[in-house]
């Protein structure tokens, strides 16, 4: 059987958080490591376009986000590991995929109807008040991410499924059209625990609420991050409750079964909050500072980055053009 497709993109939009580690690039980077698959992991800069327009915040955001997936355990040499912008076949593929997109299913999708939501609640007569054509397609070009490499499965959070939906949606719409297996139909792999990973309130952590944990703070930085997450009264000696305590949920979700079922024998025990920081400081510490030396090492070193990117791009692109050759056969449009 052939090896089955994974691909997934990260919108470079700042600095990823311990949400967007234990979410979106950790599993993702354990399923690069399964043998019977072939990774696609890529960085969706034109996604980002929609709402960054800084062109320098845009290059450290790219250069970061690949510096930390390779710090976290992507392989660059066993998956293709590549920037959408360098695929333009993606963006030809997008047009064509515009044109068998309904314009009710862009309505319905959650970031545009989110946005018109916010509208009506702050009074806006335009309904469309700061909703760029790339904000209300933005799920056709991810389907073109998708399809373009024939892609089966796509890990991804929660809030990313309906987008992979669309995809589908839209592969078989063609197919249907012009009756044949043009493009393959992928489907959504959603981690479920990281659908819900906490943020220092105990909201989910966005950065947007500006409650996340940069995945590369310093060691003092953490230090002061996880001291801020917010816990009840109860005093040391108390029992206490694992389940609605932010500090354990972020524990579990990085340690071991056994160091977890330890903690919570301690807050069963009464642990002090401030230990059971500690406890979590120096866990993240322990998992984070061989990658954040990694890290820092290949943000100092761009010109290894671009290396990256290159190979990556010339690995994806004769799939990309295989792809778009069948399309284009298909609409009958070129030779
Ligand atoms: N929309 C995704 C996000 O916001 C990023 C993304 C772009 C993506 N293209 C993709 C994810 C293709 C998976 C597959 O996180």
């Amino acid at each position: 059987m052939a090896d089955t497709i994974v691909l997934t993109g990260i919108k470079p939009t700042g600095m990823p958080h311990l949400g967007n580690w234990v979410g979106a690039i950790r599993p993702a980077v354990e399923m690069s490591h399964a043998a019977d698959q072939r990774g696609f992991y890529f960085i969706a800069d034109y996604h980002a376009l929609t709402g960054l327009r800084e062109a320098k915040l845009m290059r450290e955001y790219t250069y970061s986000l690949a510096a930390t997936w390779i710090a976290l355990g992507l392989d660059p040499d066993k998956v293709v590991f590549y920037r959408q912008s360098d695929i333009p076949e993606v963006f030809e593929l997008s047009w064509v995929l515009a044109c068998f997109s309904p314009k009710g299913l862009m309505n319905r999708a959650h970031a545009y109807k989110a946005q018109v939501q916010k509208n009506q609640e702050n009074g806006e007569e335009d309904l469309d008040a700061g909703v760029n054509m790339g904000t209300y397609t933005y799920p056709i070009l991810m389907a073109a991410d998708i399809l373009i490499m024939n892609t089966n499965w796509v890990p991804v959070g929660g809030d990313q499924q309906q987008h992979v939906e669309i995809a589908r949606d839209l592969a078989q719409y063609f197919n249907r059209q012009y009756q044949r297996d043009v493009l393959t139909l992928p489907e959504a792999r959603i981690d479920e625990q990281g659908a819900v990973i906490p943020g220092l309130d105990g909201r989910k952590m966005s950065k947007s609420y500006g409650n996340h944990i940069p995945i590369f703070s310093t060691p003092d930085q953490l230090r002061k991050l996880v001291a801020r997450i917010a816990t009840d009264s109860s005093r040391p000696g108390e029992p206490k409750d694992p389940d609605s305590s932010t500090i354990f949920q972020l524990y579990r979700l990085l340690a071991t079964a056994s160091e977890t079922e330890a903690l919570k024998a301690e807050y069963q025990a009464g642990i002090a909050w401030k230990d059971a920081k500690d406890a979590l400081y120096n866990l993240l510490d322990a998992k984070l500072s061989g990658p954040r030396q990694r890290y820092e090492e290949l943000v100092a070193n761009p010109a290894e980055l671009d290396r990256i990117f290159r190979e990556g791009a010339e690995k994806a692109r004769p799939i990309a053009a295989k792809t778009m050759a069948r399309v284009r056969k298909a609409v009958g449009v070129g030779r």
